[in-house]
């Protein structure tokens, strides 16, 4: 845990409830240092690991972040299988530990498309993940903003609910349903756009951006952009207090 004077002013006992990532950067990270992207996913991997243990350790409650996209799809096949083939391996791990860690997992995306084995340690991770409580992390993978909201759209539809949907109501057929909508949205690698992420439910979120590449984030970067959002006003339309 960190000091106070580490934790680059923000205030660990009064955090947001929900802290969205984009995971971005992995293969600049590489290049920089002349290794395949491939090494940068790896690199991603563990700095995820590391994060989501902090995350879990100062308590927050939910953590959600963007593994693959609807659109990762279109990258080189070994790409992908390098990404898919590390997931593979976390969830092995995962499953080891998270009842002790006591760290809850949800995934959002169409998984039905993922390999059967992959399949498997998700619905094992699901499995266990219901009987726990605790800091819940959601994964999102073969995850598209687009994708969720005409999913819910088409599951809506089908679902003999009164029409017209409410937000209340609508948000229910989100991968996301019962999960609060983050407070703070974090892009590192330099990058300024939400690349098809949480479009419904980032409607009011904070976002904070930073050149720092992923594999190089950690629990300052992490303290940096908690600051940053404890800084602003959330006035949701109103007029300043
Ligand atoms: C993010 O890093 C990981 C995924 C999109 C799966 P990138 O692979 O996009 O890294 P850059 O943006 O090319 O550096
Ligand atoms: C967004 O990063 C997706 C993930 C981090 C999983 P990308 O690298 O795919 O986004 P673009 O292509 O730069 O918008
Ligand atoms: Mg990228």
């Amino acid at each position: 845990m960190l000091e106070n004077k580490q934790t680059a002013g923000a205030d660990l006992t009064n955090l947001p409830r929900h802290i969205a990532i984009i995971m971005d950067g992995n293969g600049r990270w590489a290049k920089k240092r002349g290794l395949p992207r491939t090494a940068g996913h790896a690199a991603g991997a563990e700095t995820f690991r590391r994060v989501a243990t902090w995350c879990r350790d100062i308590g927050l409650e939910y953590l959600t972040v963007y593994a693959f996209s609807t659109e990762n799809w279109h990258r080189p096949e070994a790409e992908v299988q390098t990404i898919l083939g590390l997931l593979e391996k976390y969830l092995h791990e995962a499953i080891e530990r998270m009842e002790r860690d006591r760290v809850r997992m949800r995934f959002f995306g169409d998984t039905s498309v993922l390999s059967p084995k992959l399949q498997k340690l998700i619905a094992e991770t699901d499995a266990i993940s219901r009987r726990l409580d605790g800091c819940q992390v959601n994964v999102c993978v073969n995850y598209g903003g687009r994708d969720e909201i005409l999913r819910a759209a088409a599951l809506y539809a089908q679902s003999g609910e009164p029409m017209p949907p409410t937000e209340e109501s609508f948000s229910r057929f989100l991968w996301s349903a019962d999960v609060p909508d983050p407070d703070l949205l974090i892009r590192p690698g330099g990058e300024y756009r939400l690349s098809n992420f949480l479009l419904w439910q980032a409607a009011y979120a904070e976002l904070y951006f930073t050149d720092t590449l992923w594999p190089d984030f950690d629990e300052q970067e992490m303290c940096r952009a908690i600051a940053a959002y404890q800084r602003r006003e959330r006035r949701y339309g109103r007029i300043a207090t």
